[in-house]
C-alpha cells in the first residue's frame, strides 16, 4: 500500500493541523510506504510574499521532522522539487471537464462571495490529482475538506485511462477519512488560520500561555460548578490528557471552586509536556539547516525517480512518445 499526502506551507502549523492531520501521517509511516510532501506550488495560490513562502517551507519541514516524521521511514520532499508534477498537471488538464472544477469548493466559495478567482485556484484540484497519480498512490489520508478533491482525482484518472485505452494511472480507491473531532480554536469554532484563532504548535512557552489565556470561556463565577462538555479549554485538554486526567479535571469543573484560569494553566502544562520533546528536536534541527535541506533533497530524488517513471508512462499513453505501454 502506498500512502501519500501533502500539506500546504501557508503559515505555522497549529494544534488543529497536528491532531487532525500530521499525527495521523506520522503514525502511518511505521507500516506503510509513505510519501509526504510540502505543497509549495499549491501555497502559491494564497502566499504572495517570496520571503514568507521560503520561511514557511523551511518551518514546515523542520516542524514535521520535529514532530516525529522519520526520513528513513517516510519520504519527505518539496512538491516543486518534482517538476514532472507540473507536466502531468497539463496532461490531465487537457482531459478535465470544466464542470468538475466549477463545483470544487475553494473556487466556488470565492466565486459565491463575489471575489475574483485566478486560474491557479480554479485548476488547483488538477495539480492535486497530479500529485496523487504521479506516485501510483493508493491511499491518501486527508481531512474532510479534501475528500472532494480525491473524488475529482479518481474521475480524471478514469478519464485518462478510458481515453487512452489502458490502466495507465492508479485510481486512489481508498482514503483514510479524518474522523477525529474538529479541534476548536480560541473562539470555540474550528481552529483555522482563516479564522485567526489558532494556537501554533511551536511558539515560546510565554506566548503559548498568553494565547491559552485568551480561549473564550463563559462568565460562571469561580465558586460555581461548570460544565466541561461545553468548554473549549476542556475540549483541548482532552487532546493531551489520559482518561484518568480527564476524569480528574472534569470533576473539578463540576465541583465548583475552580476558575477557568486554573483550567487554562492545567491545559498549558499538559501541552508543554506533550510537545516537550518535539520542542527540543525542533531547536536541534533549526541549528543544522543543511541537514534538513539534505533530507528534502534525498526525499525529492526518491520521489522524482517514481514520478519520472509514471510521467513517461503517460507520455507514451497519449502519443507524445513511441508505443503506448499500459500497466
Ligand atoms: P487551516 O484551516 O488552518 O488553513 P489547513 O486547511 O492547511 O488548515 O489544514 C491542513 C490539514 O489540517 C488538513 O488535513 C485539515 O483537515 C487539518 N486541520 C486543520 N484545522 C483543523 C482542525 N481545527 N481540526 C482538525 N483538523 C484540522
Ligand atoms: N490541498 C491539500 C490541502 O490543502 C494539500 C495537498 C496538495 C494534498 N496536494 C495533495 C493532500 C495531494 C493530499 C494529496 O490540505
Amino acid at each position: 500500500m502506498k500512502v501519500l499526502s501533502g500539506i500546504q506551507p501557508t503559515g505555522r502549523f497549529h494544534w488543529g493541523n497536528y491532531f487532525g492531520a500530521i499525527r495521523q501521517y506520522i503514525s502511518l509511516q511505521d507500516n506503510e510506504q509513505a510519501f509526504y510532501f510540502i505543497a509549495d506550488l499549491h501555497a502559491l495560490t494564497t502566499v504572495r510574499d517570496a520571503n514568507v513562502l521560503q520561511q514557511n517551507i523551511t518551518d514546515a519541514a523542520i516542524d514535521l521532522l520535529a514532530l516525529g516524521l522519520k526520513p528513513e521511514q517516510a519520504t519527505l520532499f518539496r512538491q516543486s522539487d518534482v517538476p514532472e508534477v507540473s507536466e502531468l498537471t497539463w496532461l490531465l488538464m487537457t482531459l478535465t471537464q470544466m464542470h468538475l472544477l466549477e463545483k470544487c469548493h475553494a473556487y466556488k466559495d470565492k466565486k459565491d462571495k463575489g471575489i475574483s478567482a485566478d486560474a491557479g485556484l480554479f485548476t488547483y484540484p488538477v495539480l492535486m490529482a497530479a500529485d496523487i497519480l504521479i506516485y501510483d498512490s493508493d491511499v491518501v489520508p486527508v481531512g474532510q475538506d479534501q475528500v472532494q478533491h480525491i473524488e475529482v482525482t479518481r474521475d480524471i484518472a478514469q478519464r485518462f485511462n478510458s481515453t487512452y485505452g489502458g490502466e495507465f494511472l492508479v485510481l486512489p480507491d481508498k482514503h483514510v477519512l479524518d474522523h477525529s473531532a474538529k479541534v476548536p480554536g480560541l473562539d470555540g469554532q474550528k481552529m483555522s488560520k482563516s479564522y485567526n484563532n489558532t494556537i501554533p504548535l511551536f511558539d515560546t512557552p510565554k506566548k503559548l500561555k498568553k494565547l491559552i489565556n485568551k480561549i473564550k470561556t463563559d462568565s460562571t463565577p469561580l465558586e460555581d460548578p461548570k460544565n466541561p462538555d461545553t468548554c473549549p479549554v476542556f475540549d483541548l485538554y482532552k487532546l493531551f490528557a489520559t482518561p484518568e486526567q480527564q476524569v480528574d479535571l472534569a470533576g473539578k469543573y463540576r465541583a465548583g471552586g475552580m476558575g477557568y484560569g486554573e483550567a487554562k494553566s492545567t491545559l498549558h502544562d499538559a501541552a508543554m509536556e506533550y510537545f516537550g520533546s518535539a520542542f527540543e528536536r525542533r531547536a536541534e534541527l533549526e541549528s543544522r539547516p543543511d541537514d534538513v535541506e539534505d533530507i528534502l533533497a534525498a526525499g525529492a530524488a526518491k520521489a522524482r525517480a517514481k514520478a519520472q517513471e509514471v510521467v513517461e508512462r503517460c507520455r507514451t499513453a497519449c502519443g507524445l512518445r513511441g508505443k503506448p505501454a499500459s500497466l
